[in-house]
Order: C-alpha cells, then sequence, then structure tokens
C-alpha cells in the first residue's frame, strides 16, 4: 500500500507558470514543417503557422518559448532572418545535418508564433559568434518605440508597434557549442554583453546568463558570485540519456532494466536543482535570481532511417513517466526554479507533439503538460509519497512520485507517478486541511512502458477520466495503474 501525504495547510511558493515553458530550435523538422510550413501551404495554417499545432500548443496554455538554439543560437545573425523573404540569406546549419538553413523564420515570424500560441518569446542571443552591437541591436529591434535606424527597419519591414519581449538570454552552453568557455572567460563576457541589453519604454529585459551543464558546480559558484547582480535568471542543461553518449538507447525498444535506469537518471535533476539552489542560495538569499532548466528531457538514438543530425525519436510512456518526475521536481523547488524548457517543442528530442507532412500526433508527454496545467501560476503545498523502492538491482528508484498545488479558487491539484513498470499500487492519499467534498481524477496510462501514439494509431496512450476513487473523511483510496500519472482534484 502506497500512501500519500498532502497537506493544504502547508502553503509554499508559488509554481511560475513557466515551469511549463518549451524549446524550438532550427533543428531537424521543429520550425520548418513542425511549427512553420509557410502561407502557401496546403497544410491549414495562419501566416505560415500550422493551425493543428497552434491548437494543440493553445490547449495545453504553453506559458513561454524559447527560440532559436540551442547550438544553433550562437552561429545565428538575426539580421539576416528580417526583410523581403526572397533576399534572406541562406546559411549552412553546421550544429544540425549540415543542412540550409533560409531564414525564412526569423524574428517576425518567430514572434507571431508566440502571439498565436498565447505564450510569451524567451529569446537566446548569440554570444558565441555574434558581437554585442548585433544583440543590442536585436533588443532595440524588437522593443524600441522611438526612433532609431532599428525602428525605422522593423517599421519597413511591416511591424509599426514594437513587441514586448522580457526575457532575453545571453549565449546558450557557452562551456560547449557556444564558445568552449571557460567560467572566468564567460563571467566577463556577460557581464559585457548584458550591459548593452537596454530596457526600452515598459519593456523590462529579464536577462538570463549562461548557466551550467549538469553537476558543474564551479560555473555556478563562479557566475553568482561576479555576476549574480547582474542577472534576473541563469540556465541548468540536464538530459536523461539511459545509455552512453556513443550508444544512447532506442526510444521505443528497451527493457525493464533500462526503463529503471531512466527513471533513476531522470530524478537526479532533483540533486540537480537542490546542490545548485544551495549555492544560489549562499550568494542570492533573497531569491531574486532564479533557476532557469531551459533544457531538459529525454535524449536517445534517432529513429531509424531518419537523418542523425535532426535528432528525431519517437515518445513512450517511459517519457511520460520522465516528464511527470521532473515537474514535478520543478514544482517542488518553485521557490528557486521559475522557468523550465522542455527540449523540444516539435519533432526533436522529448517532444510534445509529431508531425509528418499533414499528420499530427500527440505523444504520452504532451498529455502529461495536460495533466500537470492546473499547477501553473498555483500555490504549492506540502506533499510526500511513502512506498518502497523498486527496480532492478542497479536501478532502484522509490515506486511514488508527487506535488501539489492549490489554486486560486482554492481547488487543489495533486499529480502523481505510479514508476513501477508492472504493478498497480493501492494508493491511500490523506488529506490535512481539507474536505474533499467534490473529488475527480483524470489518468494516463498506455498498458505498457513502452506504449506510444503513432501516425496510425494516436490514441494508444490518452487521457481518461478516473472513476474508481472512495472519499472518506479525509482520506481518498483508490489504485493506481502500473507506468501512470495521475492528477487528481478536490474542492470542498
Ligand atoms: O537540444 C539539442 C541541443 O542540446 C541544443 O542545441 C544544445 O543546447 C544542447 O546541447
Amino acid at each position: 500500500m502506497g500512501k500519500l501525504i498532502v497537506n493544504t495547510k502547508v502553503k509554499k511558493s508559488k509554481i511560475n507558470r513557466n515551469i511549463y515553458g518549451h524549446f524550438s530550435e532550427h533543428l531537424g523538422r521543429c520550425i520548418y514543417n513542425g511549427i512553420y510550413v509557410g502561407e502557401n501551404s496546403e497544410i491549414p495554417n495562419v501566416n505560415g503557422m500550422r493551425t493543428d499545432v497552434v491548437e494543440a500548443l493553445k490547449h495545453i496554455r504553453v506559458p513561454v518559448l524559447r527560440w532559436p538554439g540551442g547550438c544553433f543560437a550562437d552561429e545565428y545573425h538575426w539580421k539576416d532572418g528580417v526583410g523581403p523573404k526572397n533576399s534572406r540569406k541562406k546559411m549552412i546549419n553546421t550544429n544540425w545535418g549540415g543542412v540550409v538553413e533560409d531564414n525564412s523564420f526569423g524574428t517576425h515570424e518567430f514572434l507571431e508564433f508566440c502571439r498565436q500560441v498565447g505564450c510569451e518569446p524567451y529569446i537566446n542571443g548569440n554570444c558565441g559568434s555574434g558581437t554585442v552591437q548585433e544583440m543590442s541591436e536585436w533588443v532595440e529591434y524588437m522593443t524600441f518605440d522611438g526612433q532609431s535606424p532599428m525602428t525605422e527597419w522593423r517599421k519597413q519591414n511591416g511591424r509599426e508597434e514594437p513587441w514586448k519581449v522580457k526575457y532575453f538570454g545571453v549565449g546558450n552552453e557557452t562551456w560547449g557549442c557556444g564558445g568552449n568557455m571557460r567560467p572566468e572567460h564567460y563571467l566577463d563576457l556577460y557581464r559585457q554583453y548584458q550591459s548593452f541589453l537596454k530596457n526600452y519604454g515598459e519593456n523590462k529585459i529579464f536577462r538570463i546568463a549562461s548557466g551550467p551543464s549538469v553537476g558543474d558546480y564551479h560555473w555556478m559558484k563562479t557566475m553568482m558570485e561576479y555576476a549574480g547582480k547582474l542577472m534576473d535568471g541563469i540556465t541548468l542543461h540536464y538530459y536523461t540519456v539511459p545509455g552512453e553518449w556513443k550508444n544512447k538507447g532506442s526510444a521505443t525498444k528497451f527493457t525493464e532494466q533500462e526503463y529503471y535506469i531512466t527513471l533513476k537518471k531522470a530524478l537526479y535533476m532533483q540533486e540537480l536543482v537542490e546542490n545548485h539552489s544551495r549555492i544560489m542560495n549562499y550568494y542570492d538569499p533573497d531569491h531574486r535570481v532564479g533557476l532557469i532548466v531551459d533544457e531538459w528531457g529525454t535524449w536517445y538514438d534517432v529513429e531509424p532511417g531518419t537523418n542523425p543530425g535532426f535528432l528525431y525519436q519517437q515518445n513512450t510512456m517511459r517519457d511520460a513517466i520522465v516528464a511527470a518526475l521532473s515537474l514535478n521536481i520543478f514544482n517542488q523547488h518553485s521557490d528557486r526554479v521559475v522557468m523550465a524548457n522542455i527540449a523540444q517543442m516539435v519533432n526533436v528530442l522529448q517532444s510534445v507533439i509529431l508531425t509528418e507532412g499533414e499528420k499530427m500526433v500527440l505523444t504520452p508527454t504532451y498529455h502529461v503538460f495536460d495533466l500537470y496545467r492546473a499547477h501553473q501560476d498555483a500555490t504549492l503545498v506540502e506533499s510526500f509519497a511513502t512506498g518502497e523502492m523498486i527496480g532492478t538491482e542497479d536501478a532502484q528508484v522509490p515506486n511514488l512520485n508527487v506535488s501539489a498545488s492549490v489554486d486560486d479558487h482554492n481547488v487543489l491539484h495533486v499529480t502523481a507517478a505510479n514508476l513501477s513498470a508492472d504493478a498497480a499500487e493501492p494508493i491511500e492519499c490523506d488529506l490535512l486541511g481539507m474536505k474533499p467534498n467534490q473529488v475527480s481524477a483524470r489518468v494516463l496510462t498506455g498498458g505498457a512502458m513502452d506504449a506510444y501514439n503513432d501516425f496510425d494509431h494516436p490514441d494508444t496512450v490518452k487521457i481518461q477520466n478516473f472513476q474508481s476513487i472512495e472519499t472518506m473523511e479525509n482520506r481518498l483510496k483508490f489504485t493506481m495503474p502500473a507506468c501512470s500519472v495521475m492528477e487528481i482534484t478536490v474542492a470542498e
């Protein structure tokens, strides 16, 4: 018998809606075909943006979207991506398959996509191969309302009003593809570049520094010590890779051992967030600077027969559990984590959507974002799970994982995952501080850890209403199916 304890009397941090953010890069079929098909496409679109994708993203209330990379960001020159499309410069996408990038999706198109989805833009500037002037002028081009060469150019390119752009990143993975820098070097570059990101009118830039890879605590310490006062956020990147980088493992064909290894590696996010937060707490005890996990998710070998540079992978119930664990961890640490961006939105790595021509399919990970959407901007309340350790000899994980929040209408939302590949779990959920008068629940399960949706079987894994909950004085009793994610809603 597993136990979940939820105490609505212990209110904690506000869960920033941006924890439910996404990431889109000029990589494989994420932007082209995934998001953007062009105005003349046969695929239904508005101003070139796929209508089916936009509608699906609106449903899960995507709050913020990062663009244009990733590694691509540090070789992207934004001026090549504005103006008449037929005169935009073409470039080679050196990081991702060496394909030609025709720059037909640029600043105007990205901001139009955000408008249609109803999310905030998060733009990642080029610090690795771009100049200070170039970065500074990008902000001026997008957000300045007065008279200047950049605003005149924007108007000539069809946009009279400035946009509101809050989130701006100074470089990506500057320890790796963004310049292979030492933290001591990037630190000074960060201080310099951010000085020229100006606030125009009402638009206030939220400055985001390129942070550590995984457990590089020296990077975090250096940045916080010498630039903490000049930033609003700092990034952390961590991917869940079941195998080695050269042999990561298949997205759909895996053993129980690989399943539990994947979950154990996903849970490492908790240790990373806590350790980096400790360093941040020392230099920023007031929690002014946010931790932004702007790349997270599973990374497997590409689907057989697809371009290795395109990072296209399928998505199973294993990915749904990874998403559930990760989002629970971010919720539970929302006193420091203010944004997270799953990598990536469409057709790349742990996508919420896959497309093929005019077809679209929603992945198990998409459905987890659906189950969790009520947490956005709600107040985290105390919750924990007491279950047992399960798995294989090398990969032991707790069988249950949970987070809970109370929204503005005093409605409680509990999200929980049963990690067991094959055992249903009877649960007692104790509710402290609340009488469960109205209870409803939804469950995501596919009948197997490797169940997935494809274009011929789009509903193998889908959300279902869950009726079998016994309600007592201060307790709910139910049985969670094996390898499942649930959302339980409770009102007094
Ligand atoms: O998401 C794919 C790549 O992973 C990104 O471009 C890069 O930032 C990271 O290494």
